[in-house]
């Protein structure tokens, strides 16, 4: 039985057929409408979500499935104290594959220790969020039509940004993918991602400060929201909070075939008024976001069609 909880649990092959299957499911969402007849996955949400529970949920659903789930761990027995080990033992009777997303790094690996269904990490603290990276990849591949030969500028909480630090797994293993880390000091990528992850892979990466001298050399720009839930002191989440803004008068700077990717939600830092210009594409990742995690659901199913 197979897990996601890295995007490195996945190969580049793996990863290839995937984006083709979702491509496919595109195309041709009817071929796929029943196939999961009588499957159920569980959402087991311990941290909030709209996007990549209601993703997962809807994706189910679209192949014909049905979902169930807790969206708190405050409506769950998590708030009497039940371990993540007992509960997801308890799931493996309900459910065929469960999704979950917890505050605490490590707790989808320690799920899927326990689990006779397949788990997927759906955010794991500051850690990993590996669906969210098929997610990007996808809509780079469509959009951008290969995966190589980019320069990705990633933007603002580098530190805590999980999305950040799993799409940067994910693309080291491409060649010639140049990334420029654009954050403020104190929301640096944290070290095992510049050393065991960029240098380990003899990726080439520049760190700046500055939004404005990066942007007329991207491929790509992939802003991120700073992680209120992850900061310990208050003042500082606020001294931190607008530090990028990406605005139209910004947008002028970039090459007219630069992609804006965000994971959302978006808060401050990308101007609603961006939203109009045609290299915005964070909405349209949204909906590749759910043929890929169909794509996923079958897979870790092994369910051929
Ligand atoms: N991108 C993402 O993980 O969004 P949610 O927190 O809404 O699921």
């Amino acid at each position: 039985m197979k897990h996601l909880i890295s995007p490195l649990d996945l190969s580049v092959e793996e990863l290839d057929e995937l984006m083709n299957v979702a491509l496919d499911i595109s195309k041709n969402p009817k071929k796929y409408a029943e196939v999961c007849h009588g499957k159920k996955i569980a959402t087991l949400f311990y941290e909030p979500s709209t996007r990549t529970r209601l993703s997962f949920e809807a994706a189910m659903m679209n192949l014909g499935g049905n979902a169930l789930g807790f969206s708190s761990a405050s409506s769950s027995s998590a708030a009497k104290g039940e371990s993540v080990a007992d509960t997801i033992r308890i799931i493996s009777c309900y459910a065929d594959i469960c999704a979950m997303r917890h505050p605490k790094e490590g707790a989808a690996l320690v799920a899927a220790m326990n689990s006779s269904i397949p788990v997927i990490n759906a955010g794991d603290g500051g850690h990993q969020h590996p669906t969210q990276t098929l997610t990007d990849l996808m809509t780079i591949r469509t959009l951008k039509g290969h995966l190589d030969h980019l320069t990705i500028g990633l933007c603002g909480d580098l530190k805590f940004g999980r999305t950040v630090h799993s799409l940067i797994n994910a693309l080291v293993r491409y060649s010639n993918v140049r990334f420029v880390l654009i954050s403020p000091d104190e929301l640096r990528v944290p070290s095992y991602i510049r050393h065991d992850v960029l240098e380990a892979n003899g990726a080439e990466y520049q760190e700046v400060s500055q939004l404005e001298d990066a942007l007329p050399k991207l491929d790509l720009l992939y802003m991120t929201r700073v992680q209120k839930e992850r900061f310990f002191n208050e003042e500082e989440y606020i001294r931190m909070k607008d530090c990028y803004i990406l605005d139209t008068k910004k947008m002028t700077l970039a090459r007219p075939d630069m992609l804006v990717l965000h994971p959302l939600p978006r808060v401050n830092e990308i101007s609603v008024e961006v939203d109009k210009d045609p290299r915005a594409v964070y909405f349209e990742q949204v909906q590749y976001g759910v043929y890929i995690r169909m794509a996923l659901i079958l897979k870790l199913l092994e369910i051929q069609v």
